[in-house]
């Protein structure tokens, strides 16, 4: 029971720890077609459209319920419905970005851009086509209030419910030294230049605040089992039972750690168009148009 539980900690923090390298990409690239702006993801679960329909790994969501708010049908998005990165490309006017694994998205169709993004592993940027580009602008965000997410609520069984002091460290170290490794790019890369959204206290308002944000529910998983719906059974994965809530519109949370299409939604609003206390020194919206 103890290993068990370690395990799934360690697992849980791995996941966080590969969205230090989540970012987005924009660029205006020779090779593609002249000036249309296009698209590149990278990062972990939090942004994958679907490349883990097409590896090996545990972390599949190509199954109900995954997915069945806007799309229908689960397209392996770690979601009900659509994801942060879903929401920039429409206001960028670019269609739906494919994930790179997706059979036939050959390298003419890097047109609008492609989602490298995988929930499972994050060796695919091996993929990652050549960016060597004056116009480097990047959109980044820092790590986002994983330490009082359901399954961090449940970490310490002698306190259920408290955030987890150990993962707020982790994260609050990366988040501290974030802002000066983006600062040093930009002094020594010409051109570099960057979005920074402050996820971390975007989602820790929306945890303590929902309704603040239209959400009846900050803390609890819709899809999940356990406490806080903590555990990550959602869709009955590894043949277990879980529950489902009835209006997924009242959650913050989708699953055990991953947010709603509706979250989703206010989010890349912010990495799009926040001020810039939220989303720094440029926000999306102002890269885009940055010539
Ligand atoms: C996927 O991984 C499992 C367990 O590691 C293995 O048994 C299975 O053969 C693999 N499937 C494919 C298609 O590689
Ligand atoms: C950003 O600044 C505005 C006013 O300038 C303030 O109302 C808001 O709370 C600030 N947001 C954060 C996350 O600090």
């Amino acid at each position: 029971m103890e290993s068990s539980r370690l395990f799934s900690t360690i697992l849980f923090l791995y996941t966080i720890i590969l969205s230090i390298s989540s970012i987005i990409c924009t660029e205006n690239n020779n090779n593609l077609v002249t000036d249309q702006a296009a698209l590149f993801v990278f990062g972990d679960s939090l942004f994958d459209v679907g490349n883990n329909n097409y590896i090996n790994t545990t972390t599949r969501s190509n199954f109900f319920p995954y997915g069945q708010t806007f799309f229908k049908f689960p397209t392996g998005r770690v979601s009900d419905g659509r994801l942060i990165t879903d929401f920039i490309a429409e206001k960028a006017w670019l269609p739906l970005i494919p994930p790179n694994l997706q059979p036939g998205n050959s390298n003419s169709q890097l047109t609008y851009g492609v989602n490298f993004a995988s929930a499972g592993a994050g060796a695919l940027v091996e993929t990652f086509p050549g960016t060597s580009t004056k116009k480097r602008k990047f959109g980044f965000l820092n790590m986002g209030a994983y330490e009082c997410a359901p399954p961090s609520l449940i970490l310490d069984p002698t306190n259920i419910g408290s955030c987890s002091k150990p993962v707020a460290e982790l994260i609050n170290l990366h988040n501290k030294k974030f802002p000066d490794a983006l600062n040093r790019l930009q002094r020594e890369l010409s051109g570099f230049r960057y979005a920074l959204h402050d996820y971390h206290t975007s989602l820790l308002d929306r945890i303590n605040n929902p309704s603040k944000y239209g959400f009846k529910v900050g803390q609890m998983g819709c899809c999940g089992s356990g406490p806080f719906r903590g555990i990550n059974t959602c869709g009955g994965r590894m043949g277990q039972n879980y529950e489902l809530c009835e209006n997924v519109n009242d959650y913050l949370f989708f699953d055990s750690s991953h947010l709603t299409e509706k979250a989703h939604q206010q989010i890349a609003e912010l990495v799009w168009s926040g001020p810039p206390n939220v989303t720094g020194p440029y926000n999306l919206k102002a890269l885009f148009e940055l010539n």
